[in-house]
């Protein structure tokens, strides 16, 4: 290939290439397939920024900029997206939808911002974090700011169930991330509790995306349970997607820092399965690159990786959870929204940014 890591060429689990992964021209345009994919909902998403931005508007100048630096670099807008697609898949969009939609992109971009400080992020969105720009103090203030703002504007929906909703999933983030802390550095650590993590810090709030994308358009009980479902798998999928990027991506495409799971001691399922299943001598030394990182540790774990099968595991592994996403879309009758919905379970693990 390729961009991401010319060793994974002819790399193939169960006749499935990473090549299709992350493919070059993917790699050189990171968003254009997910534009497209989101072209039928384009008028909410434009609705929920401006929802977004009315929301975030502050007197203060320095308060301002904080705001400016996080509203101008638009991410994906992944959870947004799956607010309006299961409401629009459900038939039935409605004034909720895009308030629902601003407020989980704003405690996504909260948990990124107090991300990137436990990380020591310098890149993301391609610009410079809040704490490489003004430093930890303000980020950890502005990832506070857009906690409660999420909340005050959740507060003006027409229930309050979205805040009960919102608020739970948020605190699971929350342990998600806390549970990740508490395993720095335990080379112990095993698949169960690597899922665990992943379901809280990412997969909740996909979930809740799409069960309120569901229930605030009148959905039946069991379609707004199977909207959930496939929101959690999905976020488990994208989720290790995204731990496989931490290894191979490049920066550039990313737009974000990478190796920083290295770097902070944080075992994702490719090294736990390569601790787990390598030679005692190939174990050593990927313990030791884990005990002492540097630079290079990924670009030397990344030929181990590959040589003992820890990247076809983990590739399986998030094809298996897409498939279960995939699997709770049956509920829903057939339309545009459903396709893309199963488009995007395709997606998340094939991305490279
Ligand atoms: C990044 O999420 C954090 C993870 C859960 C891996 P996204 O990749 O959706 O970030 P943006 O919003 O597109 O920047
Ligand atoms: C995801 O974890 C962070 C949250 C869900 C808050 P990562 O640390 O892997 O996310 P990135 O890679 O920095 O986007
Ligand atoms: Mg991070
Ligand atoms: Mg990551």
């Amino acid at each position: 290939m390729n961009t991401n890591g010319s060793k994974l060429n002819g790399v193939k689990a169960n006749g499935l290439d990473w090549n299709r992964v992350m493919t070059p021209q993917v790699a050189r345009k990171p968003d254009s397939r997910i534009s497209t994919l989101f072209a039928p909902i384009a008028a909410g998403l434009a609705e929920s920024e401006r929802i977004f931005d009315l929301e975030l508007a502050s007197d203060l100048p320095f308060v301002g900029r904080l705001v400016e630096h996080c509203r101008q670099y638009r991410g994906k807008r992944l959870r947004p997206a799956l607010v309006l697609l299961t409401g629009l898949a459900c038939d039935g969009l409605n004034h909720n939808h895009p308030v629902l939609a601003a407020v989980v992109e704003m405690i996504h971009t909260a948990t990124l911002v107090h991300d990137d400080i436990l990380d020591e992020s310098m890149v993301r969105r391609h610009a410079a974090t809040v704490n490489a720009e003004w430093g930890n103090e303000p980020a950890v203030l502005m990832g506070d700011f857009l906690f409660t703002h999420a909340f005050h504007l959740a507060a003006s929906l027409d229930s309050t169930l979205a805040c009960r909703w919102i608020g739970r999933a948020t605190n699971r983030v929350c342990e998600g991330e806390m549970q990740q802390v508490h395993n720095r550095g335990n080379i112990e650590l095993d698949e169960e509790t690597y899922f665990s993590i992943i379901r809280g810090k990412t997969a909740e709030l996909t979930a809740v995306s799409c069960r309120l994308g569901a229930h605030y358009a009148g959905a039946a009980t069991h379609v707004v349970d199977a909207m959930e479902t496939y929101g959690r798998e999905l976020g488990v999928a994208f989720q290790i997607a995204d731990d496989v990027l931490d290894i191979l991506g490049e920066e550039r495409t990313a737009g974000k820092s990478l190796g920083t799971d290295l770097e902070k001691q944080k075992l994702t399922l490719p090294v736990i399965h390569l601790l787990k299943t390598a030679p005692a001598a190939v174990a050593d030394q990927a313990r030791e690159l884990l005990d002492h990182p540097t630079a290079i540790s990924r670009r030397v774990l990344r030929p181990l990786l590959e040589e003992h099968g820890s990247l076809e595991y983990t590739w399986e592994r998030a094809l298996q959870v897409a498939a279960r996403s995939l699997g709770a879309l049956d509920v829903l009758a057939e339309s545009q929204a459903k396709d893309t919905l199963r488009s995007l379970a395709h997606f998340v693990v094939r991305r490279s940014s």
